[in-house]
């Protein structure tokens, strides 16, 4: 969710005004996603960079965090997703911590939708975290380090239940993947768009749905599967 800054400052608001409007955008994606059939979204929120940006701003951030989390609550149960966090959500304000157990406890078992946030996130920390795992799990000897495979690893990722990305999507007009979700991406079709996130909505979550089915799928699902009304 890439460009909130810049998309304030075409409009001479403060930059926070940026991150609050691509809050709001959050609802809107949701619901397309749900129209498309699509069952897992995983949103870049904050990550484990994001921290060297000025505290005020940062602050600001966790504030938005906090409520956008409170003010989805009804609209997450009501529509029965499943709210799951990816990161190294301790290190997050305690408040944030309490509320994001919270919901992800009271939506855990339920299966119309997950929504993935990644907070506090980045996929060199997480894949330091599961080989500190596995580590530890060679020297207590419940496996041998030359069981270690890929799938291993993986399992002892943030991620561990949650299906690899066919579709990622990058606003701004970055064409970077920024530490993102790097691993689970390998074969993950790529779309960048110059939209900035506070602008994007239901007509450009369908155009890169639409460019998905465009290609050739060789891996995992094929654009056919997604249903786009
Ligand atoms: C993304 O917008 C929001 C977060 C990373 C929290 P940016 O804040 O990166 O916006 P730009 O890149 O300055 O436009
Ligand atoms: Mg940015």
């Amino acid at each position: 969710m890439d460009g909130n800054g810049r998309w304030a400052k075409e409009r001479n608001k403060p930059r926070v005004e940026g991150h609050y409007q691509g809050a709001k955008q959050i609802e809107k994606v949701l619901q397309s996603a749900k129209d498309c059939g699509v069952k897992y979204i995983t949103l870049y929120a904050f990550s484990s960079e994001n921290w060297n940006r000025p505290k005020d701003e940062v602050d600001a951030l966790m504030s938005l965090l906090l409520a956008s989390i409170q003010e989805n609550r009804k609209l997450i149960i009501e529509n029965k997703i499943r709210f799951r966090t990816i990161g190294n959500i301790e290190e997050l304000p305690q408040n944030c911590v309490e509320e994001i157990r919270k919901l992800e406890n009271d939506s855990k078992n339920f299966t119309e939708q997950t929504l993935v946030l990644a907070l506090n996130y980045g996929s060199r920390d997480e894949l330091a975290r599961a080989v500190s795992k596995l580590a530890t799990d060679v020297a207590d000897g419940k496996i041998k380090a030359s069981e270690i495979t890929y799938e291993k690893i993986a399992e002892n990722f943030d991620t561990a239940d949650i299906p690899d990305p066919d579709l990622m999507i990058r606003t701004s007009g970055e064409m970077r993947l920024s530490n993102y979700l790097m691993l689970q991406s390998a074969y993950a079709e790529l779309y960048f768009t110059k939209t900035y996130w506070p602008d994007f909505g239901h007509k450009e979550f369908l155009e890169a749905i639409q460019e998905y089915q465009r290609r050739e799928r060789r891996y995992g699902l094929t654009g056919e599967q997604i249903n786009v009304k």
